[in-house]
């Protein structure tokens, strides 16, 4: 059983999205173990995406994730980070599958609806970076 975070941005709550993408975990037989609305500040964003803090669209993007509320989830499978991020799509909708959350939905590179992560080390920080043991169910 892995764990993977998985984030309604919130372009994808502002938007009424919320039901579609856990329409989509569920049908795909990942368990979701923790979720929770947050709304996040600037700082809490910026640490959240800190290994992108080089990047040029650093401050458009933690501006953006700390634009209205989003909607975190734990996602629990066999093999749950790879799996949510073939729900997700690749990064730019142009170039995501069919079929995909960000193919059907995206309006933007930015404006994604949902996030992933990438790797289990950066699954770890990122579940602990939003959820406590006591709030991931077994
Ligand atoms: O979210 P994902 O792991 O697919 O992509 P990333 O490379 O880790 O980038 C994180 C987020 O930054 C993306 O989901 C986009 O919202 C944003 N981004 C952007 O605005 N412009 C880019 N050229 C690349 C990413
Ligand atoms: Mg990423």
């Amino acid at each position: 059983m892995e764990r993977t975070l998985a984030i309604v941005k919130p372009d994808g709550v502002s938007r009424g999205l919320i039901g579609d993408v856990i329409k989509r975990i569920e049908g795909r037989g990942l368990k979701i173990v923790a979720a929770k609305m947050l709304h996040m500040n600037r700082a809490q964003a910026e640490g959240f995406y800190a290994v992108h803090r080089e990047r040029p669209f650093f401050g458009d993007l933690t501006a953006f994730m700390s634009s209205g509320p989003a909607v975190a989830m734990v996602l629990a499978g066999e093999n749950a980070i790879a799996r949510w991020r073939e729900l997700m799509g690749a990064t730019d909708y142009r170039k995501a599958a069919e079929g995909t959350i960000r193919r059907e939905f995206a309006t933007d590179i930015e404006k994604n609806v949902v996030h992933g992560s990438d790797a289990p080390d950066t699954a770890a920080f990122e579940i602990g970076y939003f959820f406590n043991r006591f709030e991931i169910v077994a």
